[in-house]
């Protein structure tokens, strides 16, 4: 199949050079734009591009006009956990009236409350709702996508999880890489015993999921009032011994130690963020791990704001993601994350696209494929509605801006 987009008012997210791993410091703010363009992509990849008056003849399968419409790499989500039963707005409402992320889940509410109906959920039941809300996501310009176990919390029900992942993985267009995030929270059969948790992590759960190759990644929530950096240390070395690098949640509640743990276990990513200072920035500095920031987690539960422009100002790559999840982000809609970014986080919109395309294309171990418009890259794009600029698209916030989704060189037109 080979596919011409001609008319391109923009085609944005070019790399034509060298291609960058990731984009850090300065650079985040530099978005390459070719105007007036057009788009060749053949068998899945993307095989030309470049302004109309160098555009090649060629014979096509199909033809599009972008009149007026800009071009953009497909988002990739990098932190989502949204394999999940039933919703929470319960809590949503005690948020509201004030109680704090940490009593509700004291109360038995928070992740233990998805626990409790995920164990509940056949695997139908949680492959079907979760299609549902990939197919949602595609049409907001996703295009790859990372999800995590962690509502499971005991080995048939995290291997149940993972599973439906693997069947999503199997039936969806788009890309996913699994995490597996057994100390996402201590079980209530192991309440008061997180080390005896831990052990069974590691003895019983890890061999299992890594001998069915169930999980690209492993995740720990090391924060205060859930897994220790002693705990993390150990689940994270025992995953390094299985091949399986972390992805860590860190620092979302306090100065926990866990940025400096993922880093010292060389972290894909450590993810939240809000409470980073000096020591966490210069241990990321020298480090292979992408900090990671969750703006609709933030948002939500309104929390303080991760320090993301002094990161950039130190020369690191931030990446966003969306923490789809039926808790503390129940959106997957990364257009809004990029209009968080420029108005709660300052970022210019090129570095907000950055963000939330290479940067967390790179959180999830695929940015040589994805998060770019590159030759023999994968040809996972978007075309917008049409709209003025590329700044449009964080600006005109809350409604959809993308109209045609092309995933792996084939148009996506919604679930059949
Ligand atoms: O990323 N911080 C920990 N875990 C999730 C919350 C999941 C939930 O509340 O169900 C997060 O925000
Ligand atoms: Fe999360």
């Amino acid at each position: 199949m080979k596919i011409l987009i001609k008319n391109i008012k923009g085609l944005a997210g070019v790399e034509s050079d060298t291609l960058r791993e990731a984009r850090c410091g300065k650079e985040m703010d530099k978005l390459t734009i070719i105007s007036d363009a057009y788009l060749i992509t053949n068998g899945g990849k993307i095989e030309d591009f470049g302004p109309m008056n160098a555009m090649p003849n060629g014979q096509y399968d199909m033809v599009v006009d972008a009149d007026e419409r800009f071009v953009l790499p497909s988002f990739c989500d990098s932190h989502t956990h949204l394999v999940y039963a039933g919703s929470r707005e319960i809590e949503y409402m005690d948020k509201i009236r004030g109680l704090s992320y940490e009593e509700i889940a004291q109360r038995g509410g928070g992740i233990l409350n998805s626990v409790e109906r995920l164990r509940q959920a056949s695997e139908t039941e949680l492959y079907e709702a979760a299609m549902e809300r990939l197919n949602e996501i595609i049409m907001y310009g996703t295009g790859a996508v990372e999800i995590k176990s962690g509502y499971g919390l005991s080995l048939e029900s995290e291997l149940k999880m993972l599973r439906v992942i693997r069947k999503l993985r199997e039936n969806s267009p788009l890309e996913i890489k699994a995490t597996f995030l057994p100390a996402h929270a201590v079980p209530k059969e192991y309440a008061g015993r997180a080390d005896d948790y831990v052990d069974y992590i590691i003895k019983d759960m890890l061999p299992e999921v890594a001998r069915e190759k169930l999980a690209d990644f492993v995740d720990v929530f090391c924060d205060r009032g859930f897994f220790t950096t002693e705990q993390t240390e150990r689940i994270l070395f025992a995953a390094l011994g299985f091949g399986l690098r972390g992805k860590m949640h860190a620092n979302e509640l306090d100065m926990s130690g866990g940025v400096q743990v993922g880093v010292k276990y060389n972290a894909l990513s450590v993810d939240h963020l809000e409470f980073v200072g000096a020591k966490e920035i210069k241990a990321l500095m020298t480090s292979q791990t992408m900090p990671t920031i969750l703006p609709g987690a933030a948002f939500f539960l309104n929390m303080k704001l991760s320090p993301a422009r002094e990161m950039i100002q130190y020369g690191l790559p931030v990446a966003m993601a969306s923490d789809f999840n039926p808790g503390s982000s129940p959106s997957g809609n990364m257009q809004l994350i990029l209009s968080m970014a420029c108005v709660n986080y300052r970022l210019t919109p090129a570095e907000a696209i950055n963000a939330t395309t290479l940067n967390t294309a790179y959180a999830m171990g695929i940015s040589q494929t994805h998060g770019s418009i590159a030759i023999g890259k994968v040809a996972n794009f978007y075309i917008t509605k049409p709209i003025p600029s590329i700044e449009y698209i964080p600006y005109y916030y809350g409604t959809n801006k993308v109209e045609r989704v092309f995933l792996k060189g084939t148009e996506y037109k919604g679930m059949t």
